[in-house]
């Protein structure tokens, strides 16, 4: 038995409320995970079920909403997670942005659904080792969801979070709390870092352009449309022969051809005929 009434309808209008709000699909096997997620803020808020809080959500739209999506998105990240990424970044495209940026000195990045941090930290970690110090090196770092975004700015993780990193990355990047129980990420690493709230169906505010898109493990909770559409926009405000990554269940379909397939869920804007 379950402690408050979910019915087909609840669920109808929830999954309604949350593709258009945000393009997530959730489609019938989500139906226990948007049970347990949103059970726990009816539980919070004393309320009877589902269709009360449904109500709830409509009558305080202005408080509740954003508790309602953070509850609905999935947040799984780690440190240098799908690290062949990261090895690409080093042995192809910092080279290839050494000489071809070399005028300018200035390196663009958005990690887009960054949620709590680890991907831009482990973006800024590898930065810094492959460009000089005079380079004007940025990564912007995104999240619709305002309570991982808060926690990657804050920038404290368990020791389980740091657990993939090595010894000389968290001596030289992290303050251990007293009790050895904490991570704090230090203020030098953060600098590269701008932490922004955005929902990426919505309008984008940034006026230039960017070397490397990361968008990785998010648009696999959206169905083709909003996917396309996307992709598309990546390929607007890329850089010319910018990159784009994707997570390890993502791909782009052939009919993006501003898009060149380099493998391993990495691709390049190919405006250039003799892209490489
Ligand atoms: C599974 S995490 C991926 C984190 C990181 N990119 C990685 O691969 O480890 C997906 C993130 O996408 C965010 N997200 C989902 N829909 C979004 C949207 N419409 N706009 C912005 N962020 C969104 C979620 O809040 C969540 O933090």
């Amino acid at each position: 038995m379950k402690a408050f009434l979910f019915t087909d309808k609840d669920f109808k209008e929830i999954a309604s409320l949350v593709y258009n709000a945000c393009g997530i699909v959730l489609g019938e096997h989500k139906r226990e995970m948007v049970y347990s997620r949103l059970a726990r803020r009816i539980r919070e808020l004393k309320l009877a079920d589902f269709k009360t809080y449904l109500e709830y959500l409509k009558e305080h739209k202005d408080r509740e909403f954003d508790a309602f999506i953070n509850s609905i998105t999935t947040n799984l990240t780690s440190f240098f997670r799908e690290n062949h990424h990261f090895e690409f970044i080093k042995a192809q495209l910092a080279p290839t942005l050494l000489k071809a940026n070399k005028q300018s000195k200035r390196i663009r990045i958005w990690s887009a659904g960054c949620s709590t941090g680890e991907e831009p930290y482990s973006l800024a970690m590898t930065l810094q080792e492959l460009f000089p110090s005079d380079w004007d090196v940025k990564i912007l770092a995104t999240d619709l969801d305002s309570n991982v975004l808060t926690k990657a700015q804050n920038g404290i993780y368990t020791a389980a979070n740091v657990n993939g990193l090595n010894s000389k990355q968290l001596k030289r990047w992290f303050l251990k709390s007293k009790d050895g129980e904490s991570y704090k990420v230090k203020p030098k690493l953060q600098e590269f870092i701008s932490f922004k709230r955005l929902n990426l169906l919505q309008e984008w505010p940034m006026k230039g352009k960017f070397d490397l898109i990361l968008c990785r493990n998010v648009v696999i909770y959206f169905d083709k449309e909003t996917k396309d559409q996307l992709f598309k926009r990546y390929g607007n405000i890329l850089n010319e022969r910018g990159y784009l990554f994707l997570g390890h269940s993502e791909t782009m379909g052939k009919e993006h051809s501003q898009f060149k397939n380099l493998g391993k869920t990495m691709y390049r804007k190919t405006d250039n005929v003799h892209a490489v």
